[in-house]
């Protein structure tokens, strides 16, 4: 089963809610909001408030990356606003197995995020731990980046780690995925594809969720 989670970074915030419904039309599996503060990221995004209102109005789960610092304060309240799935990054964390242990406790999925320049060696532990793994192909903080090409190489080792050490990690891939890589990192062994602005760039964004879907489920098949 191969999942698209669209990130609504690049949405038109003006009319948010109903690129949503039409990502959910066209077959979104999840939808993954970038919580970026200005201090692990250079850029400043939304807080748990967004998450509220959206999960008032939204069946799909919710995917909360959080760029962030000082994440255990946060992750209590990002899971009472609805965060279904809660992934946090291994790099600005010194106690990684506590905040994974404080996510699940909560009830929420634990997610592990790696981004493009940290060794995959750091996870070999946590992956015990841990319901996903959230691969960065881009560095985080912006929509609309290219692809990191050596990321696809990232992929297929972590897919081997995983098979090796917890078979049961699903494994997300996010940053300048589009439709003409997606197959190949779906066939490479990602479980769950982020798609921004190969989505929200576009003014039918049901059409373009459907058609990014379609691929997907296709990979799958092969
Ligand atoms: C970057 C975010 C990504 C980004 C994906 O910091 O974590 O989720 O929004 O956007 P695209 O698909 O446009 O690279
Ligand atoms: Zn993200």
């Amino acid at each position: 089963m191969k999942l698209l989670a669209p990130s609504i970074l690049s949405a038109d915030f003006w009319r948010l809610g109903e690129q949503i419904q039409a990502c959910a039309r066209g077959g979104a599996d999840l939808i993954h909001f970038d919580v970026m503060d200005g201090h692990f990221v250079p850029n400043i995004t939304f807080g748990p408030v967004l998450l509220e209102s959206i999960k008032r109005y939204c069946s799909l789960p919710l995917d909360a990356h959080l760029m962030i610092e000082n994440v255990d304060k946060y992750i209590p309240d990002f899971i009472k606003a609805g965060a279904d799935m809660v992934s946090i990054h291994i790099e600005n964390n010194y106690h990684i197995h506590r905040s994974i242990e404080l996510i699940k406790k909560l009830g929420a999925r634990a997610g592990v995020v790696i981004n493009p320049g940290t060794s995959l060696n750091l996870l070999e532990e946590i992956l015990n731990y841990v319901d996903f793994v959230l691969l960065m192909s881009v560095n985080p903080g912006f929509g609309g980046q290219r692809f990191i090409e050596r990321s696809l190489q990232r992929l297929k080792r972590l897919k081997g780690m995983v098979e090796d050490i917890n078979p049961r990690v699903l494994i997300q891939v996010d940053g300048g995925v589009k439709e003409e890589n997606i197959v190949e990192l779906a066939r490479a062994g990602a479980d769950i594809l982020v798609v921004g602005s190969g989505i929200f760039s576009y003014e039918d964004v049901e059409s373009q969720t459907r058609k990014i879907k379609s691929l997907l489920t296709s990979s799958a098949a092969l």
